[in-house]
């Protein structure tokens, strides 16, 4: 496996102070521009952008030999790069953002004990009141999990993910592709869009409970941010909530999604109808807001003003 994590990203914004502010309040660690869990901090920085958009994806590598090999894929491709300094960046050339490999160590999260639950035939939390009830403030968020973009040409950025390493996991007719840099289901969404921007961001949280827990407070102290959830995605398996940041992102609170360690043993499968994979539960259907957020045309025309010849 020569990816095997999401490192960060980068994201730029007009106000990047009300985002230091909300890393702040969901219970992230960092200072201004960088943010991150405790085990795993500075995944998040930010900076200020003219709107709101992806400026950096890091993904890490097992060693410099992977490097050369991505660099042989990027020049099959005609895709330039820069390599130097032990890593190799990729200004893409369609979409405006930076692609950065580079070698990192191995690293999953620490377990924390499992809540002990009372399910049929299978009683372990016997005369204690449940954990989760007693706990005195929600579970902050354990890392960066995935990016989803849009993008105009969904076949040249997913050509352009794979030469970087991203393996794919499950496609949608052929429109939207899930891809791993890790073990996780996906790390990376890319799916069609009217310019190039950034759709959502996941962060892990513990389990069901934190997951709830975490995105009904904020969504009951911010007025405006629902967006849709919870629900659990048949691609991926993982729980969700997505809420919208004060940038206007959307960004999802998420847990259990399926993990790949083995290829071989994952069968990936090409046909996913999107009109019925939104969730097995709460709404049965993506919003029209999930791909058409109300910012978008502010971003279409800061991207088209940036972009115009
Ligand atoms: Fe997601």
């Amino acid at each position: 496996m020569a990816l095997h994590r999401l490192l960060g990203m980068e994201v730029g914004v007009p106000e990047p102070g009300v985002l230091d502010a909300f890393y702040d309040e969901i219970g992230f660690v960092g200072r201004e521009g960088a943010w991150g869990s405790e085990e795993l901090p500075d995944q998040i920085r930010i900076s200020e952008a003219p709107y709101r958009q992806l400026k950096e994806l890091r993904v890490g590598c097992e060693g410099e030999s992977d490097l050369a090999e991505t660099a042989q894929r990027l020049d099959a491709l005609g895709v330039a790069y820069q390599s130097g300094e032990g890593r190799l960046q990729v200004e893409d050339p369609l979409n405006g953002w930076r692609f950065v490999v580079e070698p990192a160590d191995a690293h999953d999260l620490a377990p924390k004990p499992l809540r002990d639950l009372n399910l049929p035939g299978r009683r372990t939390r016997i005369n204690r009141r449940a954990e989760a009830t007693i706990e005195a403030s929600p579970r902050p968020p354990r890392r960066l999990g995935h990016v989803v973009v849009g993008t105009q040409d969904v076949s040249k950025t997913f050509a352009l993910c794979q030469a970087l390493g991203f393996r794919v996991s499950d496609t949608v007719a052929g429109i939207a592709f899930f891809m791993r840099c890790s073990r996780d289901h996906h790390n990376l969404l890319v799916t069609p869009g009217p310019v190039p921007y950034l759709n959502h961001y996941a962060l892990e949280y513990d389990d069901t409970d934190a997951v709830l827990r975490a995105a009904s407070l904020y969504a009951r102290n911010h007025e405006g941010v629902q967006v849709d959830g919870p629900g659990r995605h048949p691609i991926g398996g993982n729980l969700f909530w997505y809420l919208k940041d004060p940038s206007g992102t959307f960004f999802e609170h998420f847990a259990d999604m399926d993990v790949i360690e083995d290829d071989d043993a994952w069968e990936v499968q090409e046909d996913w109808d999107p009109a019925t994979t939104w969730s097995v539960f709460g709404s049965g259907h993506q919003s029209e807001l999930f791909f058409n957020p109300e910012d978008m045309q502010e971003v279409i025309e800061g991207w088209s003003r940036e972009n115009e010849r």
